[in-house]
């Protein structure tokens, strides 16, 4: 791994939480990710299934934990089942961890070679009554690939048809959408990197320069402290391309007088940050660019105040929606009947601003948390309003990361990088 040592505190925590949701004689099981081929003898680069990761810090492809607070055998209630690992290995595929370092990363005493997993997990079962099964309800999930994890719960099933089945999703997005307070400071470094790379690019950026050499610059900074790259696909959208939402091509020339959307975070320990600025190509925003540019901060500083402790963010949504109708109405972009001639489900506004203003982060980019009900203090949230105007050949978004906090606005994990469009031009000309 290329981050530092994180205290097993923060894994055991978590799984002292999830215990405490259980029913009585019940045991959940977390499977690692596979590693996917790519074709040959090639393949993509591990990520580690976040749900085993936040219970238990192992970073490590074909990983199993059971947790089974009952159990009757007091070394059964938490247990690792590791790759074995050996000098042999060692040689060839790199160092697994030992159990010890296993204990030293989770804080799990109980840790065996993944051969034995069948006859202690056929004892485990035995006494148990019920299993929690670790589906993906993450609303935007859509994959045709079957994940270790899918290929364990159809064997479970198969081979245990008797047992209760319950599902570890809802308990684990309520757990994993309140940070820790050692979340909150990966979250940190993750936006501390970001920030390093953002400010790279701000005396790199002129005109003629490529898209895909931006990318460069930033994948350089993240990966020289210690991130493993891009927290997501990043976006470097220069003048039009700024109004597809999930440009990533990246692989145009910057004009002189077009604005470049940058949507672009660094991940750190498996943790995400995710941010989004705009700046000019040849170091000053046009007018009608600046215009635009704090008509966007706007809403998005109004926003921000309402991602407090209560707040339903259904209702959030729509008042953000509220706040960006009137920056489109005071920059002549929609007239009183647009409003007036609006359907019910798609309001005049959304012409300009077409997707979601916030969403859960952490582990995943798109993280998992409880969309319907009150938001909570610890819980981290983006924030990120945008208008694009392919008409103008112009797309601003600007983003950052918020923690709720118990009284008062939300902190900013981004709260020193440059935001406004001054600051932007000064440094971009320094
Ligand atoms: N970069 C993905 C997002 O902003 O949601
Ligand atoms: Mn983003
Ligand atoms: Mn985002």
């Amino acid at each position: 791994m290329k981050y530092t040592h994180i205290k097993s505190d923060l894994f055991s925590h978590n799984r002292k939480q999830f215990s405490d949701l259980l029913a009585p004689k019940a045991l959940a099981v977390f499977n690692s990710n596979d590693i996917y081929p790519i074709s040959a003898d090639g393949t993509m680069p591990f990520q580690q299934h976040r749900d085993i990761f936040y219970l238990s810090g192992v970073d490590q492809e074909e990983s199993i934990l059971v947790i089974f607070p009952d159990s009757v055998n007091s070394a059964h209630r938490e247990v690792l089942f590791l790759k074995e690992t050996s000098d042999l290995i060692a040689v060839w595929e790199g160092e697994k961890l030992s159990k010890n370092q296993a204990f030293e990363v989770s804080g799990i005493k109980t840790v065996y070679w993944l051969q034995q997993f069948p006859t202690i997990f056929k004892q485990m079962m035995a006494e148990a009554e019920s299993i929690y099964l670790n589906t993906n309800e993450h609303l935007r999930a859509s994959t045709e690939v079957e994940t270790r994890e899918d290929r364990f719960i159809k064997q479970v099933k198969q081979d245990y048809p008797a047992h209760q089945v319950r599902k570890s999703a809802p308990l684990m997005h309520k757990l994993r959408s309140v940070k820790h307070s050692i979340e909150l400071e990966l979250m940190q470094q993750a936006c501390n990197i970001t920030e390093k790379g953002f400010r790279r690019l701000l005396s790199f950026v002129r005109p003629s320069v490529w898209e895909y050499e931006i990318e460069a610059e930033l994948a350089h900074e993240f990966l020289r402290n210690r991130s493993k790259g891009f927290a997501y696909t990043p976006i470097i959208a220069s003048g039009k391309n700024a109004c597809v939402l999930h440009y990533i091509e990246n692989n145009k020339q910057c004009l002189d007088g077009d604005v470049i959307l940058l949507d672009v975070g660094a991940e750190y320990a498996n943790y995400s940050s995710d941010l989004t600025r705009c700046i000019p190509v040849n170091g000053r925003f046009t007018a009608r660019q600046k215009q635009v540019y704090n008509a966007v901060l706007h809403v998005k500083r109004e926003a921000e105040k309402l991602l407090v402790p209560g707040t339903i963010l259904a209702d959030y949504h729509k008042e953000v929606g509220r706040l960006m109708e009137g920056q489109l109405l005071q920059l002549g972009l929609i007239d009183q009947t647009d409003i007036k001639n609006q359907a019910a489900d798609w309001p005049a506004y959304k012409k300009y601003f077409m997707h979601g203003t916030s969403h859960f982060l952490g582990l995943d980019t798109h993280d998992v948390g409880l969309w319907h009900e009150p938001i909570k203090s610890g819980m981290v949230f983006t924030c990120e309003p945008g208008i694009y105007i392919p008409e103008e050949g112009l797309g601003i978004r600007i983003e950052d990361d918020l923690v709720v906090q118990d009284v008062g606005a939300p902190f900013n994990l981004m709260g020193n990088i440059p935001i406004e469009a001054e600051e932007i031009e000064e440094l971009m000309n320094a």
